[in-house]
C-alpha cells in the first residue's frame, strides 16, 4: 500500500515488526496520551504492520460516529465477535444489521423500560438482602454477578432465567474466554473447542423455550417475548436460530461493560466523602427505603446520576472502538488511506483539557445544568454515537444509578484496597480486585 505524505503522524516508540502492539497492551492509555500531546487530536499506530488512525476530540469523534458503513466499516473489526456470537444485529453485515434494528431498539423503548424497572429493583434488592448485617464483599466479581441476574430477570424473564441457571453464565463465560482478535478462529485450539461446545449447549438450552413461547398462548412482560414477537423491517419475526444468537450478543454488549462501570461508580463514591454526602442527602430526600424504582424516581436521582456519569466519563468499560476505513477520508488536514484501521480514545477525548476542566478528577458536578461540561454530542462516546449507539444506555444507565441509590440508601461502606487499577478485558474494561467492608445501616 502506497502511504501519501499527509497521512496521520505515527507516535513515536513504534518498534520493529511489533510497532506499538506491545505498548498499546501494556499502557493503552500511556501511549494514547503521548499520541496527542506529540501530534494533536489525529495521529497514527502501528499494530504489528497495520496503520491504525486515532481520532479524538469531539468533532473527529462525530465524524467516526456518523460516516456510514460504506466508509467506516464496522464489520470487519469485529469479526471475531461474530464468530463467537453470530453475525447478528451491529455484527452482521449494514443489510441484516438495518433490518434487524427494529427488534433491537424495541427491547429499550419506554414503554419497555418501564416494565424494567421494577424488575431491576427486585434483583438489585435481593442482592442486598443476601449480603446480611456486615460483611467484606469483591466489588468486581460481585458487581459481574449482579448484573448477570439483572439482565437475566429483565431480558430472559424470571422464569427463563431461573430455568437455565447458572449452567447458562458458565457457558456464556467460555465464550468470553474465547475471545481473540489474532488468532484465526477455527484453529482447532481448547479454548476454541470449548466455546463452539458451550455455544451449543446454549442453543440445546433455548431451543425448547423459544418453541414453547412462540406456541404458548401467555405473554410475557420481558424482552425475550419481545424479540420473539417484533418483526423485523422485512415483516417477518426473527428466525429461531437468530434470536439465541441475539441473545447471546446482547448478553456480550451489556453484561461486562456496565459491571465495570457499577464497580468504579461505587468506588469514586468511596473515595469521594463530599460528594458521596451529597447522594446521601439526595437518598434521604427522594429514595428513602421502601421506594418503588420508576422513570419519575430515576429522574429525582440527579446526584446520584451524574455520579454515574462521570463515572462514565473518567472510568469508561469501552475505551477504544474500531472500524475499518473502506474509501480514502480527508479529515482534519490529512488523508486516512483505504485499508486502514481507525480508532477512537476515551483515555484522550474524555481528557482533553479544551473540553473538561480537570479531567483526571472526579467531579460528578461538571455535568450539571450549571456547568454543563462537555455539552457537545460527541464529547463524552463511552456509550457511542450516531447510528450505532449503545442500544442498552438508558437501561444501563437505570441499573447503575439503582446499584448506588439502593447500596448507599441501606449499607455504610468502607474501601479497604488502595490501588486499584483499570483491568482490560478484550469485552470490557473493570477495576481490579478492590474489596470493600459493609455494614447494614441501623
Ligand atoms: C455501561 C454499560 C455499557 C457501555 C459502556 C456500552 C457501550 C457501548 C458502545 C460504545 C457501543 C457502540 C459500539 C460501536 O460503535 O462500535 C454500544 C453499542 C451497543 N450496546 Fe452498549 N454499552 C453498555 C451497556 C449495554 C447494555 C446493558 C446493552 C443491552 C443489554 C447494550 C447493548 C448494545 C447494543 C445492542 C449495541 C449496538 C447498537 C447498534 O449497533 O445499533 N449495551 N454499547
Amino acid at each position: 500500500m502506497t502511504v501519501s505524505a499527509s497521512t496521520p503522524p505515527f507516535v513515536s516508540g513504534a518498534l520493529p515488526l511489533l510497532g506499538h502492539a506491545l505498548e498499546f497492551m501494556r499502557n493503552q492509555d500511556g501511549l494514547l496520551r503521548r499520541g496527542y500531546r506529540e501530534h494533536g487530536q489525529v495521529f497514527a499506530l502501528r499494530m504489528f504492520r497495520n496503520p491504525v488512525a486515532v481520532l479524538t476530540g469531539p468533532e473527529n469523534q462525530k465524524y467516526f460516529f456518523t460516516m456510514t458503513d460504506k466508509t467506516l466499516d464496522m464489520e470487519k473489526p469485529y469479526d471475531f465477535l461474530a464468530t463467537i456470537f453470530g453475525k447478528v444485529a451491529f455484527l452482521g453485515s449494514h443489510a441484516t444489521y438495518m433490518n434487524q434494528r427494529p427488534v433491537l431498539h424495541v427491547l429499550f423503548g419506554r414503554e419497555q423500560m418501564t416494565k424494567y424497572l421494577p424488575e431491576m429493583q427486585v434483583a438489585v434488592q435481593e442482592w442486598l438482602d443476601g449480603l446480611g448485617d456486615s460483611g467484606e464483599m469483591e466489588l468486581t466479581d460481585e458487581m459481574n454477578r449482579l448484573v448477570q441476574e439483572v439482565a437475566g430477570r429483565c431480558f430472559l424473564g424470571p422464569e427463563v432465567h431461573a430455568r437455565l441457571g447458572a449452567a447458562f453464565w458458565r457457558d456464556y463465560a467460555l465464550l468470553g474466554k474465547a475471545l481473540d482478535p489474532l488468532l484465526p478462529p477455527r484453529l482447532p485450539l481448547p479454548k476454541f473447542i470449548r466455546r463452539d461446545q458451550a455455544k451449543a449447549r446454549i442453543r440445546r438450552a433455548l431451543a425448547p423455550i423459544i418453541a414453547e413461547r412462540r406456541n404458548g398462548t401467555e405473554r410475557r412482560a420481558d424482552g425475550f417475548q419481545l424479540l420473539l414477537e417484533t418483526a423485523q423491517a422485512d415483516g417477518q419475526p426473527l428466525p429461531a436460530e437468530v434470536v439465541d444468537s441475539m441473545i447471546m450478543a446482547l448478553m456480550f454488549a451489556g453484561h461486562e461493560t456496565t459491571a465495570g462501570q457499577a464497580a468504579w461508580s461505587i468506588i469514586h463514591l468511596l473515595r469521594h466523602p463530599e460528594y458521596r454526602a451529597r447522594v446521601q442527602a439526595e437518598l434521604a430526600q427522594v429514595f428513602p427505603p421502601g421506594t418503588a424504582y420508576d422513570h419519575v424516581k430515576l429522574r429525582e436521582l440527579e446526584a446520584t446520576r451524574l455520579a454515574v456519569d462521570e463515572t462514565s466519563r473518567l472510568t469508561p468499560s469501552t475505551e477504544t472502538l474500531f472500524r475499518a476505513a473502506e474509501e480514502d477520508i480527508v479529515l482534519d488536514g490529512y488523508t486516512i488511506p483505504r485499508g486502514w484501521l481507525v480508532q477512537t480514545s476515551t483515555a484522550v477525548g474524555h481528557a482533553l483539557p479544551e473540553v473538561f476542566s480537570d479531567a483526571d478528577s472526579f467531579d460528578p458536578l461538571r455535568f450539571s445544568a450549571e456547568r454543563r461540561e462537555g455539552k457537545h454530542t460527541f464529547a463524552n462516546i463511552t456509550f457511542g454515537g450516531g447510528l450505532h449507539k449503545c442500544a442498552g444506555m438508558n437501561f444501563a444507565n437505570a441499573e447503575m444509578t439503582l446499584v448506588l441509590a439502593l447500596l448507599f440508601q441501606q449499607f455504610d461502606l468502607e474501601l479497604l484496597t488502595d490501588e486499584i487499577k483499570v483491568e482490560r478485558g478484550l469485552g470490557a474494561s473493570r477495576p481490579t480486585k478492590t474489596w470493600v467492608r459493609y455494614q447494614r445501616k441501623a
